[in-house]
């Protein structure tokens, strides 16, 4: 990771060597904490944050999911947002808000203890490599099932679902693959460990509903705007691993992985085994989007 000069912890900016917390933090021992995973890029307008108010929206969705009052508005929060990046000087980065329980008391009860909040911004290239654009990735199906909503809110960027995650990624990069498709726990397909999927077949998109356990990302909610932009027809829908194999292309979505092909399944090419025209199409337009190219969705970048 590269480091940045501050982190903004709790209204104020600190060095980040000095943004700590205390070992007993309530977040630590029980993963009681909601963050978001956002990006600011480099435009020709200047730098700029990408979907900043969905971003900030679902911090709070995902807090108040879990019972976390965040202890500033969301204007507070939206200004720091951008202070972080600005401050930092970064031209792109990749920005975390984290809401987590300080310290104070131990249990499962935790009313009375602090919330608190840290903004960091880092610069941060393509999670899935840089090879990820133009070859895709092979992935595996995970033995590891997508947190499931009877036992989670996996509508909310819950700090504790990700244990799930990392067990499911870790399980698939030791085997050799790039990442992992999770199912749900009616053993239809949900989403990647940290990305949500798409297939499509016959030029028709299909991504699975979140009540499967996906998150509701803000990239797969712009990829249903893409795809009726682009004129192509897109349905949420349950979906097989016979369904995966079955298609002519797939492709993971995130703020982190941005759109990328998939172009094997354990070790089974998706269609040619190389990453397909329409997969290229959503891409390239998602990129115009976040880097202010595209004048019929300048709304969604906030210029810092
Ligand atoms: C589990 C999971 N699914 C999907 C996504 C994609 O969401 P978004 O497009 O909002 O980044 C993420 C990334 O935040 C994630 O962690």
């Amino acid at each position: 990771m590269k480091k940045s000069e501050y982190i903004w912890l709790d209204g104020d900016l600190v060095e980040w060597d000095k943004a700590t917390v205390s070992v007993m933090t309530h977040t630590l021992h029980y993963g009681t904490g909601v963050f978001e995973g956002m990006r600011a890029r480099e435009t020709a307008q200047g730098t700029s944050i990408q979907f900043l108010n969905d971003h900030v929206d679902r911090l709070y969705r995902s807090a108040e999911a879990y019972n976390l009052e965040i202890p500033f508005n969301k204007n507070v929060i939206t200004n720091a947002i951008k202070e972080i990046v600005k401050v930092n000087k970064l031209k792109s980065a990749y920005i975390r808000p984290l809401v987590f329980l300080g310290d104070g008391e131990m249990g499962l009860l935790p009313l009375d203890i602090p919330v608190r909040v840290a903004i960091a911004a880092w610069e941060w290239g393509a999670y899935l490599g840089d090879e990820a654009a133009s070859k895709g990735v092979n992935v595996c199906i995970s033995e590891w099932q997508r947190i499931s909503p009877k036992s989670f809110k996996p509508f909310a960027k819950g700090v504790g679902g990700y244990m799930n995650s990392t067990l499911a990624k870790i399980d698939a990069v030791k085997q050799g693959f790039d990442d992992a498709i999770m199912l749900s726990d009616k053993g239809t397909v949900a989403e990647g460990s940290g990305q949500n999927i798409f297939i499509c077949k016959d030029n028709k998109l299909f991504t699975p509903p979140v009540e499967t356990g996906a998150l509701g990302g803000i990239t797969r909610k712009t990829v249903f705007e893409i795809a009726k932009y682009l004129g192509l027809e897109i349905e949420e829908k349950d979906l097989t691993s016979e369904d995966l194999l079955a298609s002519d292309e797939i492709f993971f979505t995130g703020t982190a992985t941005e759109v990328v092909g998939i172009v094997s399944i354990d070790k089974v090419n998706i269609g040619d085994g190389s990453v397909g025209p329409i997969t290229s199409s959503i891409r390239n337009k998602y990129l115009e989007i976040v880097n202010g190219k595209e004048d019929n969705f300048k709304n969604y970048i906030t210029l810092i």
